[in-house]
């Protein structure tokens, strides 16, 4: 009788455990970075189908604007390395060699071809396995058609997929000339993304900016501040003002590995203390560097690390992980 009872609650406690652990688990999040950006090329329309299909939580977008205001969906404020400006507009580059896309109306961005990333200077394709560059018919968008794309998903597939804009080089922007921030703030509001609970994580490496996003224009989305390099850890505190979350270069919470076990820095517990989630860029199963597989990284960041989410180039590898653990 004993023997049973002890069973019994050994059996209740197992499930409480494991109860915990579930609802524990939900709360980690997976972002498909640039799209389904492993598998067709980033920032792509079609690269945000894909992930969709993938049920990742979120799915991000870089931001920069045309010349004419437009909020653009790419990763850098410069247009040669994805696209082919340099053979379509080849007068149209500035004294350091570069395109940007903010001496470009939005017409003209249309009109581009977007590819597989690449090194403008040498032609070679960066991540050589995935979709072969120059492959293919893909175009540049607006921030508003991709919303109206996973808004119009999640209304069809009665899902609801959230989205993660990155506000790029405010300061850069606004030497000239042009207001990213209040502009992305706005197409936000009309898209009904307002409040923390409208399922939408805005994201900035400029803390100044994401600070002012907060204090002066008075925004109530869950805001999560970038961190570039390891010393910006120390400004853990005052990021906890005005941010939500931090999201920072995985290697910041790698310390070493020592007989085959992973050490970690403070930087998440720091974080957690702080009330602030971490959502660690950018899981790569193509990229591992310092892991042997990439069921090592998740398993050491999202699991021993206990970060919060993950920025990934492959939201089908990371929500089947989550999802079997
Ligand atoms: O935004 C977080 C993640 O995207 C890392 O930054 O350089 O890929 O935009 P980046
Ligand atoms: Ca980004």
């Amino acid at each position: 009788m004993k023997s049973i009872s002890l069973f019994l609650t050994c059996l209740l406690l197992f499930s409480c455990n494991t109860t915990i652990k579930n609802s524990l688990m939900s709360k980690k999040i997976v972002i498909a970075h640039r799209g389904a950006s492993g598998y067709l090329p980033e920032h792509t329309l079609e690269s945000k189908a894909m992930a969709f299909a993938m049920n990742p939580n979120f799915i991000e977008q870089d931001l920069v604007l045309s010349k004419d205001d437009i909020p653009i969906v790419i990763h850098d404020i410069y247009l040669d390395d994805v696209t082919d400006v340099a053979i379509k507009f080849p007068e149209r580059k500035r004294k350091d060699g570069r395109f940007y896309v903010i001496d470009f109306m939005f017409d003209e961005l249309q009109t581009l071809k977007v590819t597989e990333r690449f090194n403008p200077k040498t032609g070679k394709q960066f991540y050589p396995n995935r979709f072969p560059k120059g492959k293919g018919i893909f175009k540049l968008h607006s921030f508003e058609e991709e919303l109206q794309l996973i808004q119009g998903l999640n209304k069809s597939t009665g899902k609801n997929i959230g989205i993660y804009p990155e506000i790029k080089e405010p300061e850069f922007h606004q030497k000239e000339g042009k207001n990213l921030t209040e502009i992305v703030l706005k197409t936000l509001s009309d898209y009904g993304y307002k409040s923390k609970k409208d399922n939408c994580i805005l994201q900035c490496f400029d803390a100044k900016e994401l600070e002012r996003i907060r204090v002066e224009l008075k925004s109530e989305l869950f805001l999560v501040q970038l961190i570039e390099f390891p010393e910006e850890t120390k400004q853990l505190k005052h990021f906890a003002t005005y941010a939500d979350g931090i999201g920072p270069w995985y290697k910041q919470i790698l310390k070493k590995k020592e007989n085959g076990i992973w050490k970690f820095t403070s930087l998440v517990s720091d974080a957690h203390k702080l009330g602030l989630k971490v959502h660690p860029y950018t899981f790569r199963a193509d990229s591992l560097e310092e892991f042997s597989t990439f069921e090592e990284m998740m398993q050491t960041l999202l699991m021993d690390a206990n970060v919060d989410g993950a920025f990934t180039d492959f939201p089908d590898l990371v929500v089947n992980f989550l999802k079997e653990k």
